[in-house]
């Protein structure tokens, strides 16, 4: 992959995707670490006197523009970060885009309007991606890729454009990529992956993918109740995916699945709801379990004491409310405090690690990409980073 510090970028108009999916609450940012992460790039195509373009997507608009997901929030919270002036485009490609492109000077930044607000941007037809991407790419004079988060989707921005600009991979792609790969290749042992998340239908892939390759899976969160039912155990009202209990018990046929023991049991999914912990094996009919307990963290430290390699995605509860966080807490401090190879793999994990206080340094890597970070050890073609590669 060519690399964006090997482009001559002065006078020239470069268009750059990033990722800036954060989180929203009521139009306040609560996780600002995707634009954090993307600073780098921006601000040394400017210094460099580059003409910086920069277009994002945020949540999952219908392909139409609706203000709950205008970028203008993540706009200003840029402006503030990198130190110089972001103008926010009112549309993608339409007049004002325009505009603001044809005024950019050297070291200017332009942030067009939500990418998604335009149907084509996430077409399944080639043409129809193809020709917004034409639009795009005639903005600029070259592209980089910077959206690691986005690289697992066959986008116009991700994929169709690079096809039409000369291109190149940003320092964060770059980076993801690295750490992805000393996952992949010959992982230093013990390597101990430890998955959360709500659900084993989102996970199924990966877990079929590492298991071979891991020396054990520490499951948490709410897909764990699918394994607690698979080994014949009452789950209560807990999170349940019925028709994966099949898959659940291949997988824990290869012993390398390790179970919470206990469990946080509450009556209702809010954090004012009468809880208590109670045996993972023997969770109340009336109660749900949302997070694990701490003879649960005990454990999972155990296991994980020693790991050289340790791959984390997913949180162990329900982090957000007060009760139901020290699962999280517990496990993402067993990791940190590890020598080896830490990575935390993107989305819920990364956000937690943040809103919990742990020191990010803390870790080796953490991922600014959830979906795309599994996918890739899963093995799959991601077609952001193939497009790169030609
Ligand atoms: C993410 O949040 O994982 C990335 O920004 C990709 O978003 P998407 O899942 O809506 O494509």
């Amino acid at each position: 992959m060519r690399l964006a510090d090997d482009l001559q970028v002065k006078g020239k108009r470069v268009l750059v995707r990033s990722d800036l999916n954060v989180p929203l609450d009521d139009g306040t940012i609560t996780d600002d670490g995707r634009i954090r992460a993307s600073l780098p790039l921006i601000r040394s195509l400017a210094e460099q006197g580059g003409k910086v373009i920069v277009t994002a997507h945020l949540g999952r608009p219908q392909g139409a523009p609706d203000p709950r997901y205008s970028l203008a929030p993540v706009a200003k919270r840029l402006q503030e970060l990198l130190g110089r002036p972001v103008r926010l485009a009112r549309d993608v490609v339409g007049p004002d885009a325009q505009s603001s492109v044809e005024e950019l000077r050297e070291g200017g930044v332009v942030l067009l309007e939500n990418v998604r607000f335009e149907a084509a941007e996430t077409s399944k037809d080639d043409a129809e991606r193809g020709a917004f991407a034409d639009q795009l790419a005639a903005f600029a004079d070259l592209y980089v890729d910077d959206a690691f988060g986005a690289v697992h989707r066959k986008h116009a921005s991700v994929y169709d454009v690079a096809l039409r600009l000369e291109h190149a991979a940003g320092p964060l792609v770059a980076a993801e990529v690295e750490v992805l790969e000393r996952l992949e290749t010959d992982p230093e042992r013990p390597y101990v992956v430890v998955l959360g998340g709500s659900k084993v239908s989102d996970k199924i892939k990966v877990i079929e993918a590492l298991l071979p390759k891991v020396d054990q899976l520490l499951v948490g969160g709410g897909m764990c109740f699918t394994f607690l039912k698979a080994q014949g155990h009452d789950v209560g009202s807990s999170l349940l995916e019925a028709d994966m209990l099949e898959q659940c018990r291949t997988l824990l046929e290869s012993g390398k699945v390790v179970l919470p023991v206990d469990v946080v049991a509450a009556t209702a999914f809010s954090a004012d709801a009468e809880h208590d912990v109670v045996d993972a094996t023997a969770i109340p009919s009336d109660r749900m379990g949302l997070d694990i307990g701490p003879r649960s963290v005990q454990l999972f430290g155990q296991r994980l004491e020693g790991a050289r390699t340790v791959f984390w995605n997913g949180p162990m509860g329900v982090f957000e409310m007060a009760p139901y966080a020290a699962g999280t807490r517990g496990v993402a401090e067993a990791v940190a405090a590890l020598d080896g190879l830490t990575v935390v793999g993107g989305g819920d994990s990364a956000a937690a690690v943040r809103a919990l206080g742990i020191d990010e340094s803390r870790f080796t890597h953490i991922s600014t990409g959830g979906g795309a970070s599994l996918e890739h050890l899963e093995g799959k073609v991601l077609p952001g980073l193939a497009v790169l590669e030609d």
